[in-house]
């Protein structure tokens, strides 16, 4: 048997629990939320479509009573507030930390051993808040914005090479913000053929400019944040732990010294299975790649030291 949370039953709560049930991910998925029937009534129209897309997958939705996650494998943290137009990832931190710290106090009494996949924004933060504010180790603590942020280059990517998204790879590290993450152009094949060889400088440059501000673009076309590519990244990763597949996904995971970093959580290629975080894959990467890391570092160090000035850590 395995089991997967869902906490928040939003727009990215609610997908992800649907991905979950449509892709068997899990024998049972919980879907929670604080507002009183919100996750009952997800949960149920997701199980209506059980016999139409042919799941076996038991979703059942509560309203706040955590002893229903009980014992799962995994929890996927979606809590808190999305942003609005305009708005950074780093503005909700004020509202999010708080909602965050006391839904993972929560959940870690019912399930002490879960794999725990952070989505709330600013999320680097609140994936450094989950690990710190309960002494948890790196392994369990994983951020999803690099899972996000690379399946967005990889969209961003075929577009431009007028082909499949699943034809081509590419990744993104550093931090989950607008101005912080580094999708690496290193790294950017067609089929194995770096895109250097396919695509001119300029419809890189364009590749890298809109997958960075992937998020806001759909936030500025919804009125509120994405949710579908969201809550299937969250899911994914969650997958990888469940099928213990070994798969490398770019998270945010509590660096140790990897790329230079320590005490701080960011994004940087790991090998996700049932522990986890099972390894962080140092890659070699360009000195201008690496000034861009050093930035961005700067950037979610600053984003995350406000949890001292909160007194949440
Ligand atoms: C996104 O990138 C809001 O972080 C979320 O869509």
């Amino acid at each position: 048997m395995s089991k997967v949370t869902v906490v928040g039953a939003g727009n990215v709560g609610a997908t992800c629990a649907n991905v979950l049930a449509v892709n068997e991910v899990a024998n049972q998925v919980c879907l929670i939320d604080i507002k009183e029937g919100l996750a009952e009534g997800k949960a149920m129209d997701i199980m209506q479509t059980a016999r139409l897309m042919n799941f076996d997958t038991v979703v059942e939705g509560v309203t706040n009573d955590y002893s229903k996650t009980a014992d799962s494998d995994v929890v996927i943290i979606t809590s808190g507030l999305p942003r609005k137009p305009g708005m950074t990832r780093e503005e909700l931190i004020g509202v999010n930390a708080g909602i965050v710290k006391s839904v993972v106090e929560q959940v870690l009494k019912y399930s002490p051993y879960a794999i725990l996949v952070v989505v709330s924004n600013p999320m680097d933060t609140m994936a450094y808040l989950t690990k710190h504010a309960f002494g948890l180790p790196r392994n369990r603590v994983i951020g999803m914005g690099g899972a996000l942020d690379s399946a967005r280059l990889q969209y961003f990517l075929a577009k431009a090479l007028k082909c499949n998204a699943n034809d081509v790879d590419g990744f993104v590290i550093g931090g989950h913000g607008d101005t912080t993450m580094i999708p690496l152009v290193s790294y950017m094949t067609y089929r194995g053929v770096n895109v250097k060889e396919l695509l001119s400088e300029e419809e890189i440059n364009n590749v890298v400019k809109s997958t960075m501000v992937g998020g806001a673009t759909l936030t500025g076309l919804l009125g509120t944040s994405a949710w579908m590519a969201p809550g299937a990244a969250a899911a994914s990763v969650a997958e990888a732990v469940i099928k213990d597949q070994k798969k490398m996904i770019p998270c945010s995971v509590a660096l140790e010294g990897e790329y230079g970093i320590n005490d701080l959580t960011i994004g940087a290629p790991c090998i996700i299975g049932k522990n986890g975080i099972e390894h962080v894959c140092e890659l070699k990467i360009s000195d201008a790649e690496m000034a861009k890391l050093k930035e961005s570092e700067a950037a979610v160090r600053k984003t995350t030291s406000v949890l001292h000035e909160m007194k949440l850590i």
